[in-house]
Formats: C-alpha cells, structure tokens, sequence
C-alpha cells in the first residue's frame, strides 16, 4: 500500500505563478513585491517594468527579480508569464491592463481602476473578452475590520442597511510627493485619491448596491493657499489642479443612500477614516484601523446597547491578504473577490460626483458596458 496521503492545500496543489510589475513605485515596493513574496510556492515575480529605467533596476537587484525593461510590451510577449500588477499612476492604468488582458495575463490594478467611467468600462470589457481576472487593489476589505463586520452583517445582526456616511478626512494631508495633484494624471484629488478606499469599504459592507445618481461638490481653495501648512511638506500651489475636498449623495437601487465626504485639507480636529452604518437592526461606527475600531449600536428587548467587539481577526497586512487573494483566485480559476466591476462602480459614482458639482444637479449613473 501506498503512503497515506494528508489534506491537500490550494497552495501545494496549484501551479507556481510567474508575474511582472508593471510601475515600481511606492506601492509596488510597499505592497505588491512583499505580498507576493510572502507566497514564495505559489509565485515569483519575473519582470520589473519602469519607465525610470533606474528605479526598475535597482527594485530588481534588491528583490533578485531577473528581467527588467522600460516598456511593458516586454511582459505581454513573455509566454510564461500569466499575471501583472498594474501599479503605475492613474493616467497609465487603462492602456497596459487592456493591452495585459488581451495578451492573456490575469491583472491586478491599483485603485482607483481608472481615471474614469469610459475608461473603468473599456477595461471590464476586455477582461470579459479575455476570460482573464481583473482585480482592484482595495486592500480594505481585507483587513480585520473588514473581515468581522462582513460576517456580522452576513449573519443578519444589522438587518438593512439603508443609509451609511463614509468619510476619508485629512486637515493638512496633501501628498507633496508623485502625482496626486495634478488632475491631468490622476484624475481627480482625494475623492479619488482616499474617497475610494472608504466608499470601496462601505459598499463592500452594504453588499455592492447599484449607484443610479449623485449629487456633489468640490472645493479648492485650502489646496492652493501658499500660506496654509501641510504635513507632508510643501507642493507648488499653482500646480495644485484637483479638488482639496468633496462631499457626495449617492442614491442606489435598492433604496439606500451613502454620504461621503473625502478631503486633503479641511479645518477639522483631526484625520478621520470611518463608516458608519445605519442598518435597521443595528448601526455600527467603524474605523478602518486603531484602537477599538467597531462600535455596534443596538437593541435587545427595548434595551438599548453599545457593543464594542473584542475578537476582531488580526490582518498583519491587508495589501497582502489582497495579493495573496488574487493569486489564489487564478490558481483556483475562480472570480477575483474585488472584480473589476467594483472599480466601474466606483469611478461612475466619482464622474457623477465631479460633473454635479458643476452642474449644480443631481447626475444619472449609467455602468452598462
Ligand atoms: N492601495 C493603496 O492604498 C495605494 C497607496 C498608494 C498608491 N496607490 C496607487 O498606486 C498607483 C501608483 O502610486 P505610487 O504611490 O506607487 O506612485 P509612484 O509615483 O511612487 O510610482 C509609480 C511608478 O510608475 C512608473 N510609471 C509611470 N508610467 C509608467 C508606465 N507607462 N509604464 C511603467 N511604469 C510607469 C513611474 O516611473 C513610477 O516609478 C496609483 O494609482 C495610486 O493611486 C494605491
């Protein structure tokens, strides 16, 4: 007789992926290469693409990554590759994820998807096309938070959510650093930027609603005053093209409604990032992160009460949960958990926000692609 074989994990079974980095900036560095060298079996990183030549080159020395180029066409003729991390500015996420898709490779892109809905919808389409997973880098959802919330949702205790507000407030947070105040590259400001992060979070919890309209407004007059302080150094003021905040109401089909509000700067006490949701069995107040992070609101016998979770799962890294979610989903041939469909969602409610604000009026939500 043979030897007796144990339980089997999806790990051991799989094939041992090969993957390029497209972008190997600050959040291919911090996040895509360690959460997929914590899978060391499952996958290895090949290719290190970078517009800087430098920057790939010396991301590659460090992280013993053996092929390195400037144009990311390189990648797609790999036959041995089978996935990528889209991991470059706002602006460059449509064209080398379409381009990756059609060559046959799984995708993993950072938030937000696009720099807009047109753009969100071309890239949905050609995963469908493909048969391939586009997944979005909303590594929130992953976190302990995330994890303990869903499940008490799933098993009832909040009843229906009806209404949430979202907030990702920063007094003095404009990064000085990259991109991100330039509109032409990203697309907008901290809407876009963090809104995206709370709003993905929100919804996740509310179970994904369809948006049908929104109403909204932004402001930019904190974000190009010279005078004002800001505490990750100074910018050029006049370069300063996006919102420095945003307000929303977003209308969705199933009759809730969500309030966000997203800033860069605004006279408030401190940084705040939360959702509260109001369900009709309980609300909760949840703090990505921190210190008792969940507050429950509730009900037991006309007896009012306020729960404070204690066994919260603890998620050392969610950006790694998330990397290590896409690669099980390939290996698995299953749907990514955060498809691409979440990021069109998200951008159609950005566009609807943007253009309300100079409209004055409420603005329809169309994701048909
Ligand atoms: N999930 C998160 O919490 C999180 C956090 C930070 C940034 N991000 C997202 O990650 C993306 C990149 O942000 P970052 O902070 O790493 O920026 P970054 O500027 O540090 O890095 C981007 C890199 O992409 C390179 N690049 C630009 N165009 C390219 C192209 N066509 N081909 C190959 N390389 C190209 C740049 O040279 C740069 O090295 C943005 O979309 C941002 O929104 C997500």
């Amino acid at each position: 007789m043979g030897p007796v074989q144990g339980p089997v994990s999806w790990q051991a079974m799989a094939k041992k992926l090969k993957i390029g980095l497209i972008g190997t900036g600050g959040i291919a560095q911090g996040c895509h290469i360690p959460g997929y060298k914590s899978i060391p079996d499952d996958c290895e990183i090949v290719w290190a693409c970078d517009v800087n030549p430098e920057t790939a080159k010396k991301v590659a020395d460090e992280h013993g990554i053996p092929n390195v180029t400037h144009d990311y066409h390189d990648i797609l003729k790999d036959k041995d590759v089978d996935a990528v991390s889209v991991t470059t500015p706002n602006k460059y996420h449509k064209q080398p994820t379409i381009d990756a898709l059609n060559a046959g490779k799984h995708v993993l892109c950072e938030k937000p998807l696009a720099m807009n809905a047109d753009e969100a919808k071309a890239m949905c389409r050609a995963a469908k096309d493909s048969g391939k997973i586009l997944q979005v880098a909303l590594q929130n959802r992953f976190s302990g938070t995330g994890r303990f919330m869903r499940e008490y949702i799933d098993n009832g205790h909040m009843g229906d959510i009806y209404y949430a507000r979202a907030q990702a407030l920063r007094r003095r947070g404009v990064p000085a650093w990259g991109v991100f105040i330039d509109k032409e590259q990203q697309g907008g400001g901290p809407l876009i930027d963090i809104g995206v992060h709370i709003l993905d979070y929100t919804l996740f919890l509310m179970g994904y609603p369809k948006p049908v309209s929104a109403s909204g407004k932004t402001w930019d007059t904190l974000g190009k005053d010279k005078s004002l302080f800001n505490f990750w150094g100074d910018y050029d003021r006049d370069k300063f093209t996006v919102e420095d905040m945003a307000v929303g109401f977003i209308r969705f089909d199933n009759g809730a409604v969500v309030v966000l509000e997203s800033s860069f700067m605004a006279n408030i006490e401190r940084e705040v990032f939360r959702t509260q949701l109001f369900g009709t069995k309980a609300g909760a107040e949840v703090r990505v992160w921190g210190d008792d992070p969940i507050k429950i609101y509730t009900e037991v016998d006309r007896q009012l009460l306020d729960v404070t979770p204690v066994n919260i799962p603890e998620v050392k890294s969610s950006h790694t949960a998330e990397v290590q979610a896409f690669v099980k989903a390939i290996q698995n041939n299953e749907p990514s958990p955060v498809p691409g469909e979440n990021g069109l969602v998200l951008n159609a409610v950005f566009d609807a926000l943007y253009k309300s604000s100079q409209t004055g009026k409420d603005e329809p939500i169309d994701m048909t692609f």
